[in-house]
């Protein structure tokens, strides 16, 4: 075969798979598809790959919403993988400590699985001790959802209908997620839900970030900053006390960039009964608007997280129970804080908290909120 043929067969190979590389040429914004296994009735699942002009890279799937990859250049322009995950969905099928997917209907816990609702109590599903956690036992992290991929920006719309009663829900509820990566390096999550009856919406994106793209050790290196006065302390089985309380002298300080591990080992009730970090902290001036609320940073590869968003709080939690039973994406052991989450949400437990701002969501009424992931290298 002659060269220039050769070349024109390979710069087609290449446009066809990645449908961003142009030999030579600057990559465009896009999303390819392909497949990725099957769920146990036999419905297709796919992965996305969304491509920006900046080095950055997301893979998603349609089961769970789960980001599966995400990668970003290190100070040196040397891509790295960021999250942590699996590399096939029969593994996150099989079992999966919430890597990188949305939770909801309403992520993070409800005290005694129950809550009133409007003069009822509304029970929803028992799956974590006394609580519910991340919407029960088949939460929106095990769903199929639909994808529709953007034909001309690196962005991709999920939507999943739960029905009414779904897990002790009331009302039918639509959640859509647009995840979006931009070419200022952000990777962007838009929520939107509507519903049928009185309920309650609390959606977040649950990714465990190790910025040094090396999973294989902790990250507890990484310096955090939180922009919040105050923290909800929890009780035994992690609900919040219902306190907003000062981090004025505690451990939860993180208003100057901090060392994830710097105080995780403290002598302190808190942190024993989260195992480490796992609370929520209430970020500071929150007004609805799109904000800046934390910052993790990897000195080693200098990348740089900055987290924005509409939410009233933040959860930090530090991947205490990951122990060394999972093996990840690779073939790497996944030690205990080898990964951290900085789940943008509500309050834990708001449904039962009146003085925390409300999760209730009425016929009419759109839920709506947006928070970026921002990647810089320093
Ligand atoms: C919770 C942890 C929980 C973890 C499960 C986090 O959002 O705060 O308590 O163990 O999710 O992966």
């Amino acid at each position: 075969m002659k060269r220039t043929m050769r070349t024109l067969l390979f710069c087609g190979l290449v446009a066809a798979v990645s449908m961003t590389q142009g030999c030579g040429q600057k990559a465009k914004p896009g999303v390819v598809k392909a497949a990725f296994g099957v769920m146990p009735d036999g419905r297709a699942v796919d992965l996305f790959t969304l491509t920006n002009r900046s080095g950055m890279e997301a893979r998603i799937t349609n089961y769970g919403c789960i980001v599966t990859h995400l990668t970003v250049p290190d100070r040196n322009g040397k891509p790295g993988d960021v999250v942590l995950g699996y590399d096939s969905l029969s593994s996150y099928l099989a079992v999966n400590p919430y890597f990188g997917c949305v939770a909801g209907r309403y992520a993070n816990r409800i005290a005694k699985a129950q809550f009133r609702l409007d003069g009822r109590t509304v029970r929803v599903t028992r799956n974590d001790g006394p609580n519910h956690l991340h919407g029960g036992r088949a939460g929106f992290d095990k769903k199929l959802w639909t994808a529709e991929p953007s034909d001309s920006s690196a962005a991709l719309k999920l939507v999943y209908t739960a029905s009414d009663g779904e897990e002790g829900y009331p009302g039918s509820l639509t959640a859509t997620v647009i995840y979006t990566l931009t070419d200022d390096n952000e990777f962007r999550i838009e929520y939107e839900a509507v519903t049928d009856k009185p309920t309650v919406v609390n959606l977040t994106q649950h990714s465990y970030f190790n910025l040094s793209a090396d999973p294989s050790t902790d990250a507890l290196d990484h310096t955090l900053l939180i922009l919040a006065d105050k923290f909800t302390p929890v009780d035994r089985t992690l609900i919040p006390t219902g306190e907003l309380k000062s981090v004025e002298g505690t451990p939860f300080d993180f208003r100057t960039p901090t060392a994830v591990g710097a105080r995780i080992g403290a002598e302190d009730e808190q942190l024993r009964r989260g195992l480490g970090y796992d609370h929520n902290w209430v970020l500071n001036g929150w007004d609805g608007s799109l904000q800046t609320v934390a910052e993790l940073a990897d000195p080693v590869s200098g990348r740089t997280m900055e987290v924005l968003t509409t939410e009233p709080g933040l959860q930090f939690y530090s991947g205490n129970f990951l122990d060394g039973t999972i093996t990840g994406k690779g073939g790497i052991v996944y030690g205990r804080r080898s990964g951290l989450c900085l789940e943008t949400q509500h309050y834990p437990d708001s449904p039962n908290k009146p003085k925390f701002p409300s999760t209730t969501l009425r016929p009419g009424e759109t839920y709506k909120t947006t928070t970026v992931y921002r990647f810089s290298a320093e």
